[in-house]
């Protein structure tokens, strides 16, 4: 299979330029820059290297630094923003800071004939964002491409096959940016596209009924994406070998626990213990108001239901965890022992006896995690399933949990997704919010004191930043009416129009 290399030197965009190579079919990788050498670069056999931006300036001490020995490897190399200019130091060129001349935002580039231009206009608008820039090209190099500003917008060394943009052509703010690494990847490092997540799926079962033959394999299923389709990848490979815990604590959307029953014990047909622990929980959390504190008991309360279930399984040999590749990436820089610390199951291999984990889908992105769900025949409701908190409704009602205001919550919530769900385009997130806020109303000739139900929907591409999604207000008007005829106990309707920053996307 081919292979790129996304070094990373810290930049925000790391993941986004790993995606961008893979959809267009070539297996990426990221690697901090201080956790491979250039003798493991070429060990690896990547057929290109693209340098990450990064927050730094390359003459500032603790700023990253990489052994100049990799531009002399022979392998392509695509520098991007702080790669870009980090090359160019490595080189033996210059950078120097522009002060007030910095380009942030869309700057309109003009290109020179170059490969990795191939088949696009010499002018465009790109996405740029540096106060640092190539002042003196190092030999070997010529300018590409020019801003009103920036001297060296990008340079190549054609010989040696290293090109450099001071631009980001990973963010979509930028035109023909997916043309640019088209051309480099295909072009400059002679790529095939070798890499389907059809194939990839294909290959992962095949290997783990090989190395997992005869072995008892437990899942922590919490119905989410990655674990129903780490539970189905593996129920392919190892059938009844397989046996999946669902804890529902009750705390989940309408109709959502039996979504998982349903499916897991009906199509796939594995061995899935659900465990209706609600009366646990909500006992646990009674009175509870403070948001920190819920989500401490409910993570707790998670790892005793689920250590009373597996100590009646008794040992078993391999425990499974639906870790995807940004967790991979964020948490432990490949070291797989280590669990997602935001993760309800956190904690949950110390407890139970097992001699080995495996997390199939660790090296896939979401998006190729929702295809792979898909391709193993997953219902369309849990592939695309939004993200959904651990700790569920509780952190969407404001103040202490009930199972009163759960159900008042969990229709509320159900008639807001199914409305915005004839949208042409969906939110990211979109759900509703139970307050703590009662108000007066006027139902019929009688006066009425409900609950003031919030509605929130962002769109977003990370969830770390977000903005509120408008709503065409018809759609608003239908949930809104909806909700408060047909949940009792609701006598508001009110919609977010906060973004994150400032504020988050859950209330709590
Ligand atoms: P915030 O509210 O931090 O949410 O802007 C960002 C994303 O994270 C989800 N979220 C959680 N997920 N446990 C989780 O597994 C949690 O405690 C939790 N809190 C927030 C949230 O739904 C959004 O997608």
């Amino acid at each position: 299979m081919e292979k790129v290399l996304v070094l990373d030197f810290g930049g925000q965009y790391n993941q986004l330029i790993a995606r961008r190579v893979r959809e267009q079919h070539i297996y990426a990788e990221i690697k901090p820059y201080d956790r491979i050498t250039p003798e493991e670069i070429k060990k690896a056999k990547y057929k290109g290297v693209i340098f990450t931006g990064g927050p730094n300036s390359v003459y500032d001490p603790a700023s990253p630094h990489y052994d100049p020995e990799v531009l002399n490897l022979g392998i392509p190399i695509l520098g991007i923003c702080y790669g870009a200019q980090l090359m160019a130091f490595m080189a033996g060129g210059t950078v120097s800071d522009a002060g007030e001349s910095g380009e942030y935002g869309k700057t309109k580039l003009s290109l020179s004939k170059s490969t990795i231009f191939r088949g696009i206009p010499s002018g465009i608008d790109c996405w740029m964002s540096h106060r640092d820039f190539i002042s003196k090209l190092p030999d070997g190099f010529k300018t590409i491409a020019v801003t009103d500003k920036c001297p060296c917008a990008a340079m190549s060394d054609v010989k040696r096959k290293l090109y450099a943009v001071q631009f980001h052509p990973e963010v979509t703010h930028t035109e023909y940016g997916r043309e640019i690494l088209t051309n480099f990847l295909y072009g400059v490092c002679g790529c095939s596209g070798d890499w389907y997540v059809e194939d990839y799926t294909g290959e992962l079962i095949e290997k783990y009924k090989t190395e997992l033959a005869g072995k008892k394999v437990l899942l922590a299923l919490s119905g989410g994406v990655d674990s129903s389709v780490a539970a189905a990848l593996l129920s392919k490979a190892v059938g009844d070998n397989l046996t999946c815990v669902f804890v529902d604590h009750g705390l989940l959307r309408k109709g959502e626990g039996d979504i998982v029953e349903k499916t897991f014990s009906g199509r796939f047909g594995l061995n899935l213990i659900r465990v209706n622990a609600k009366d646990r929980f909500l006992e646990k959390l009674a009175g509870v108001k403070e948001p920190e504190q819920k989500r401490k008991i409910i993570g707790e309360e998670f790892i005793r239901v689920f250590e009373a279930e597996a100590s009646k399984i008794g040992h078993v040999d391999v425990l499974a965890q639906g870790t995807i590749y940004p967790d991979v990436i964020e948490s432990g820089k490949g070291d797989s022992a280590v669990i997602k610390s935001h993760h309800n199951v956190g904690g949950l291999p110390s407890v139970i006896s097992f001699d080995e984990i495996v997390e199939p889908l660790r090296d896939l992105f979401k998006d190729e995690v929702r295809s792979a769900g898909e391709i193993l025949g997953l219902p369309r409701e849990l592939v695309w399933r939004q993200p959904f908190p651990g700790p569920g409704l509780a952190v969407r009602i404001i103040g202490d949990i009930t199972e009163e205001k759960l159900d008042t919550l969990r229709e509320a919530d159900a008639i807001f997704r199914e409305e915005v769900g004839k949208c042409e385009v969906l939110p990211d997130q979109f759900f509703a919010v139970l307050t703590d806020t009662r108000t007066v109303g006027v139902m019929g000739d009688a006066r009425t004191y409900g609950y003031t139900v919030a509605l929130r929907a962002v769109t977003t591409d990370d969830f770390m930043t977000a903005t509120w999604t408008k709503i065409p207000y018809d759609v608003l008007e239908t949930a809104s009416n909806r909700i408060t005829n047909e949940v009792l106990g609701v006598s508001r309707v009110v919609f977010d129009i906060s973004s994150k920053p400032p504020a988050t996307v859950e209330w709590e």
